[in-house]
């Protein structure tokens, strides 16, 4: 599977996103995907981890999809999950994490949200997907807003990152609010990049 965007693609998850899972998971990015964490992962611990999702997969009845999100000249740059999948409620809970900071705030991930909120809407019939962010994190709350999510929740304290106290944000949206892909990269303006 392949979803095709303006300045990313949605691919699935091969060696090259494996490779560099341990210098995303050890970086920058790491601490905004953990919400204040900064924790060490050694690379058996990655490894074990990817072997843990392998067999996850392999057995099937997963309630996750993992996808890589790449430039559109086919460098890896981050990964996107759809996790929590209910298939009652037709709900997901997102997460994006842009292991290579110097993508951060050129319109990546929201390009790569957008075609998530279309994969998730229109291909697997959810109703709703949300996605829980900490206060501080400035690029996924701007995202939230321009994207048009609402703000849901927000629970107070939850999450302590550089000594201080954030709290949790979370944000959902419904299928019934979403314009689709198209209307969406309108809407924003987002351009091709040259
Ligand atoms: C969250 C993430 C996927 C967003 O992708 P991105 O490509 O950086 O996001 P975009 O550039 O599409 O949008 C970010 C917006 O925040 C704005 N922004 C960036 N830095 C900002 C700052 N310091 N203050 C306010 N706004 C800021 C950008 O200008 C942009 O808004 P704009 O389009 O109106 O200019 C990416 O930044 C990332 O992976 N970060 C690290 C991991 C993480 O935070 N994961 C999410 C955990 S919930």
């Amino acid at each position: 599977m392949r979803l095709e965007g303006l300045l990313v693609d949605l691919v699935p998850i091969d060696k090259r996103f494996d490779e560099l899972e341990h210098k995303w998971e050890n970086g920058e990015a790491a601490f905004w995907g953990d919400a204040g964490g900064r924790n060490f992962f050694s690379h058996a611990s990655v490894e074990a981890h990817q072997k843990e999702r392998a067999e996850e997969r392999a057995k099937g009845g997963t309630t996750w999809v993992g996808l890589g999100i790449q430039t559109k000249a086919g460098q890896p740059i981050g990964v996107f999950f759809l996790g929590n999948m209910n298939p009652y409620h037709r709900t997901a809970m997102f997460g994006a994490q842009i292991g290579e900071p110097d993508y951060w705030g050129g319109g990546y991930g929201t390009d790569a949200l957008l075609l998530a909120a279309d994969y998730a809407f229109n291909w697997l019939d959810l109703r709703k997907v949300w996605l829980g962010t900490m206060r501080l994190n400035v690029r996924v709350i701007r995202q939230m807003e321009k994207v048009g999510f609402t703000l849901e929740g927000t629970q107070r304290g939850m999450f302590l990152a550089e000594g201080v106290w954030y709290d949790h944000l979370m944000y959902g949206m419904l299928a019934d609010d979403w314009p689709g892909y198209a209307a969406m990269i309108d809407k924003l303006g987002l351009k091709v990049r040259p």
